[in-house]
């Protein structure tokens, strides 16, 4: 049997995207740009600053995010994966783009081919990249990384032992920057930062000299000291607070707004969400925002998250779901909280750092696991 077509529903307009989501997510992509000239703007004349822009530009999307850093005047972008290099060199044809993973055997060609910069971690890795270049027959770049303390990438002290003592396993590579990585930063009297400064002093000592990039977010702010030639932000950038005993420098880049999609009145003695982790203990009013862990919202901010409402606080009562989050509404004005109303689950009430820290996270997490299905706006 045919369908008959109905006219009418070919002309049916689809209501707004903002009003299908769930949830609103707004990137203010000047408040970066001023974030990239506030860091920028810490170092010395003759100091450059990079920016992190791995993991999807920290989850903001790096389509939108690169192409406005590199407006602000960022010149040098790391990224932690070689595809995600790839992806940056489509969008940045001029930048130098820094692939912190390191090189991969194999993957040779694909460095070149994309003018990528391996960050080199090992001996191994230095030896790949040297053969490549002896069988091109011309010096590659590559950035050098050497571990201070991170344990986690770039050469161990053997190898850079090794690497100083037997300097001709560089040749035919050009070291276009010597890096290292802070483990405790955001700790300004952790007295690990001295300990790593000074081997990466000592470090670069021992090699043939090139420009050198120490420090990350928390790091730009422990002085002079720890600059170097190149700063190396990320999570600064996307707005978090890299110096978390004093207030945020830098300016609030992501809004989330989660809609209303029911208000429901409860009883004293009655339950609410899965587990029935919640009881009412007088009448209350609940809403349920339409979003929840499947949007990247912590579950660990079950009871215990709060979403705010015209600068006013409703807490998250029982267990986060899969799509929604129900929240103490009581107190707050009938006519502002109704079906399709928006409340600020993120923003200037609720700082990025403040919900991760209800959450028993990080803004990076936070971040980097933000939503799909958010209804995405790029502003500024
Ligand atoms: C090697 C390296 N440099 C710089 C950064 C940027 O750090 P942050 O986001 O803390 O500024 C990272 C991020 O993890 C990193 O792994």
């Amino acid at each position: 049997m045919r369908r008959s077509r109905n006219p009418k529903s070919d002309q049916l307009e689809e209501p707004p995207a903002a009003l299908r989501a769930g949830a609103i997510l707004s990137i203010d992509l000047a408040a970066l740009a001023e974030n990239y000239r506030i860091l920028a703007g810490r170092a010395a004349a003759g100091v450059g600053c990079a920016a992190v822009v791995k993991a999807d530009a920290y989850g903001l999307g790096v389509d939108r995010a690169a192409p406005a850093l590199s407006a602000a005047g960022c010149r040098h972008f790391f990224v932690a994966q070689i595809d995600e290099g790839i992806r940056l060199r489509g969008l940045l044809p001029d930048a130098e783009i820094h692939v912190l993973g390191g090189l991969l055997p194999g993957l040779e060609d694909a460095f070149l081919a994309h003018r990528l910069r391996p960050a080199l971690n090992s001996l191994g890795e230095i030896e790949t990249w040297a053969g490549h270049a002896r069988r091109q027959g011309e010096a590659l770049a590559a950035d050098l990384h050497v571990d201070t303390g991170m344990r986690r990438l770039g050469l161990p002290p053997d190898e850079l032992d090794r690497l100083a003592g037997e300097p001709d396993r560089l040749a035919g590579i050009e070291v276009s920057l010597l890096i290292s990585h802070l483990a405790c930063a955001e700790q300004r009297d952790h007295p690990l930062n001295a300990r790593q400064l000074a081997d990466f002093r000592r470090a670069r000592g021992r090699l043939p000299s090139c420009p050198a990039s120490f420090a990350n977010s928390s790091g730009v702010f422990l002085g002079a000291d720890y600059h170097f030639d190149l700063l190396r932000p990320g999570v600064a950038l996307y707005g978090s607070n890299p110096t978390p005993d004093r207030a945020n420098p830098m300016r609030d880049v992501v809004r989330l707004q989660g809609r209303i999609w029911q208000v429901r009145n409860a009883r004293p003695g009655e339950t609410v969400g899965y587990g029935a982790t919640y009881e009412a203990t007088r009448p209350m009013r609940i809403a349920t925002v339409a979003l929840g862990y499947g949007d990247g919202y912590p579950r660990a901010l079950s009871n215990r998250g709060q979403v705010f409402v015209d600068g006013r606080a409703a807490p998250v009562i029982g267990r986060i779901s899969m799509d929604s989050t129900t929240i103490d509404v009581t107190a707050l004005p009938e006519r502002r909280v109704r079906p399709g109303a928006l409340v600020d689950v993120i923003g200037p009430d609720n700082p990025i750092d403040a919900v991760a820290a209800a959450a028993g996270t990080v803004a990076y997490e936070l971040l980097t696991h933000l939503g799909r299905r958010y209804h995405r706006v790029y502003v500024g």
